[in-house]
């Protein structure tokens, strides 16, 4: 296991708010010092565009951002450089795959089996997709807990009517991970594919795509220590071979003619028109190379480690109504009984905690959990136990006189 007071001086917004507990990693991380220094870097020395220039300093630059692929690659185990598109975010990723499914593989009468813990990122890109093809939403059956069984998952694909499977690797409200070997392997068998977000998975999880047999993989830079305005789909060659891009453009295409003919690029390449977010590559390089010098097994197992101190810390309060008590990943989410929990947030700002509260963009969440507003606290490996017990005071002593004082 690593030492977090040595991780801890690695971040310089630790540094420079030693007061602030923040526990809001689920909406964006904190970046260590070695990406800001990366992303720096390139706008003090390197700044030139990639692919696009005749000197140094764009061939160093454009080689850089070619290698981050096998970076990006190793991390997930994905076989080839060439399964790595490079996006704008997960969101980006994730509607690139359901466009596509819309455009070329759903037709009228097929199904899309998702999930109503989807974030908002994971399920609209799905209606239009629906809209488009005709094809209709099939919900799986979740438990009050927002977990699932797998018999009632296969049990959807009965009337062989599914031809695609969106989900996610953790929820980014319950923090629960979801079974993606079985998930894919069960999709597998009856002959449809499987689109997983992994936007809050694989910051705080190994991900071995092969292994798991993913056929696609959507997540962000931001939420693993990473820049902003990047993101990674790793889909299947074969798949992303048969696969439109979104956006036509500069560097996406080899060639183009007055009749209106356009010669793409190879896949990748052709996803990706118009100028990047060089920085943001370069930038998650250097997060990548730090999660693995921390080892993705230990960031998983603090995780774990964090979420179970937490909760049974929680446990112990009788004001408290905790929604996900298997939660290993980091993310706690409860309310304070009788407090909305907007103005409980209110309150934790004063004393200086940061956390996210409302429905998280899961807006149909509340049909499984049967509650929309929530705190949810979500942890990555620079926060520390020694944060929770000053959470666990504040949250022991929250009234609503003290959170309406906070919101006036
Ligand atoms: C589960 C999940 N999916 C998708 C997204 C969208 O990620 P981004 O906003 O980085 O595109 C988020 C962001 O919070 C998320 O938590």
């Amino acid at each position: 296991m690593f030492d977090v007071k040595e991780i801890r001086k690695d971040f310089p917004m630790i540094t420079n708010h030693p007061d602030l507990i923040y526990f809001d990693s689920g909406a964006t991380s904190y970046k260590p010092q070695c990406v800001i220094d990366e992303v720096r870097n390139y706008y003090e020395f390197d700044n030139a565009n990639i692919h696009r220039g005749d000197y140094d300093i764009s061939f160093k630059v454009s080689k850089i951002y070619d290698d981050t692929r096998k970076t990006v690659a190793g991390f997930i185990n994905a076989p080839r450089k060439e399964c790595i598109v490079y996006t704008y975010g997960a969101t980006s990723s994730l509607n690139t795959v359901a466009i596509n499914a819309g455009n070329k593989l759903l037709k009228k009468g097929d199904v899309i089996l998702t999930s109503e813990v989807e974030h908002a990122s994971d399920i609209l890109p799905w209606f239009i997709a629906a809209e488009k093809s005709g094809a209709q939403i099939r919900y799986i059956p979740f438990n009050e807990h927002a977990l699932m069984d797998l018999k009632d998952y296969e049990e959807c694909f009965k009337d062989g009517k599914v031809k695609i499977v969106a989900l996610p690797y953790v929820s980014n409200v319950m923090g629960y991970i979801y079974p993606i070997r079985e998930i894919c392997m069960i999709a597998h068998k009856y002959g449809a594919l499987v689109s997983i977000d992994g936007a809050q998975g694989v910051p705080h999880l190994k991900i071995d795509v092969q292994d798991f047999d993913i056929d696609f993989l959507s997540f962000s830079s931001h939420k693993m220590l990473g820049p902003a305005g990047i993101g990674v789909l790793y889909g299947k060659y074969d798949l992303l071979e048969q696969m439109d891009p979104i956006f036509y453009g500069g560097g996406s295409n080899a060639r183009f003619y007055e009749d209106g003919r356009i010669i793409l690029q190879k896949t990748p390449e052709k996803f990706e028109a118009g100028t990047p977010c060089i920085e943001g590559v370069l930038g998650l390089r250097k997060a990548i190379e730090y999660l693995e010098s921390i080892g993705m097994d230990n960031v998983m197992e603090y995780g774990i480690e964090l979420s179970e101190y937490f909760i049974e810390k929680l446990e112990k309060l009788d004001n408290v109504e905790i929604y996900n008590k298997g939660s290993q990943s980091g993310i706690v989410t409860f309310n304070i009984k009788g407090i909305f929990a907007q103005d409980a947030a209110s309150y934790f700002n004063k004393m200086g905690i940061s956390v996210r509260t409302g429905n998280h963009c899961a807006k149909l969440l509340q049909n499984v959990i049967h509650v929309n507003e929530t705190i949810r606290a979500s942890l990555y490996i620079y926060n520390t136990k020694e944060e929770i017990d000053r959470f666990i005071d504040v949250i022991k002593d929250t009234t609503i006189e003290k959170c309406v004082d906070s919101v006036l």
